[in-house]
């Protein structure tokens, strides 16, 4: 069988129109513009009208990936969706897309693995594609978090930090030529490697308990009572350990492939924190010309922030074919890890 390599040929995003800026938020609970400057970068964030759906945000997203790599939904033989807020609790938005784009009766799968949906995703789909069994997928990483959010002085220190939004990328597969495959040392384009961790101990210091199986009836008016229906997080456990697993697993990544971090032409954090991606890329020797941030307009928007943050340094000229590139994030699970990409 001939060797394959998985090339992003399109990618795209999609934002609500409606910005919800830090000074509307202070209306509902106790904080301010300063607060959420100073500790996260925050200045606004996007909002769906009621109603919205998270599959329905991430439709005009496949839109723009498919038109800017000349396909159509329909050419694609596989979906993986990435998620923490999928429409249904089941099934995931994989099948609805499906469904909603008038696919063929495609495989598709959600990968639960929260900010770090789309290095999940794009090493999955990989694995997919360098092992046969896909020759191009639609990856789409779509969050409406909103509604989860709880807009008063208990949930003020999730509520700060999450937006809705939703990217799109058309992977493919392409023959190596000459067997040759993607590496740090040559300009052949595709993924060259991925690093993914989890580690379940901190499952609790960011989590959404309902509904769910630990609570007697799955759903109960105690539940709802007690915010167990909204994002819970012990914020300082989950910052360390944010910079110390995506220092670390940047720094395997780029070891492993024979790299110094002042190779890299551009690095897309996932968007958690200003702050966080700050000290990891002072610790990792990183240039800031070569980190793009975003998070001062959109906020956390989960999956969707790397894939928003591919499309846009693309727009910007910032990102640019047979640039060496790396995704980088952490998340709820806890899960992390990085993607190295010749774009
Ligand atoms: N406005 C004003 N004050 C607030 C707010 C708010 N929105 N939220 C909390 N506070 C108060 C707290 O009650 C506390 O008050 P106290 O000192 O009187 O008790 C004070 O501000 C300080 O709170 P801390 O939680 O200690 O603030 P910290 O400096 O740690 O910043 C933050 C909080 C921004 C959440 C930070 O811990 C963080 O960014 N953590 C990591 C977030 C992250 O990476 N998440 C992972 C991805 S999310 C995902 O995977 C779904």
């Amino acid at each position: 069988m001939e060797r394959m390599r998985t090339v992003v040929r399109g990618v795209g995003h999609n934002l609500p129109s409606q910005v919800v800026t830090n000074f509307d938020l202070s209306k509902f609970m106790d904080t301010s513009d300063d607060w959420i400057v100073e500790r996260t970068g925050i200045r606004e964030r996007r909002f769906v009208e009621p109603g919205t759906t998270t599959t329905d945000l991430a439709l005009p997203a496949i839109q723009m990936a498919c038109s800017r790599a000349g396909v159509t939904p329909q050419d694609c033989d596989m979906i993986i969706g990435a998620t923490l807020s999928p429409d249904f609790f089941f099934p995931g938005i994989g099948t609805v897309l499906q469904n909603k784009l008038g696919m063929a009766h495609v495989p598709a799968l959600d990968v639960r693995a929260q900010c770090s949906g789309l290095i999940y995703g794009l090493a999955t789909a990989d694995a997919y594609i360098r092992a046969g069994f896909a020759k191009r997928i639609l990856l789409v990483c779509s969050e409406v978090q909103s509604p989860i959010l709880e807009r008063t002085n208990r949930g003020r220190d999730m509520a700060v930090l999450f937006g809705d939004g939703a990217g799109a990328l058309i992977v493919e597969a392409q023959a190596c030529a000459g067997g040759e495959a993607p590496s740090a040392k040559n300009n052949v384009r595709g993924v060259i490697d991925s690093i993914m961790g989890s580690d379940g101990s901190g499952a609790q210091l960011l989590f959404l308990k309902a509904p769910g199986s630990v609570v007697p009836g799955f759903m109960t008016q105690a539940a709802i009572d007690a915010g167990d229906i909204h994002p819970k997080m012990d914020g300082r456990v989950v910052f360390k350990n944010a910079v110390t697993r995506m220092v670390e697993a940047a720094s395997n990544l780029l070891e492993r492939n024979g790299i110094s971090p002042s190779e890299l032409d551009l690095v897309l954090p996932h968007q958690a924190n200003l702050r966080i991606n700050e000290a990891v890329r002072e610790k990792l020797g990183v240039s800031e010309d070569r980190v793009f941030n975003n998070i001062q307009k959109y906020g956390n928007t989960t999956a969707a922030t790397i894939p928003i943050c591919m499309s846009e340094a693309t727009e910007q000229g910032k990102l640019k074919e047979g640039q060496l590139v790396m995704t980088l994030a952490f998340g709820a699970g806890f899960t992390w890890g990085c993607n190295l990409i010749r774009w």
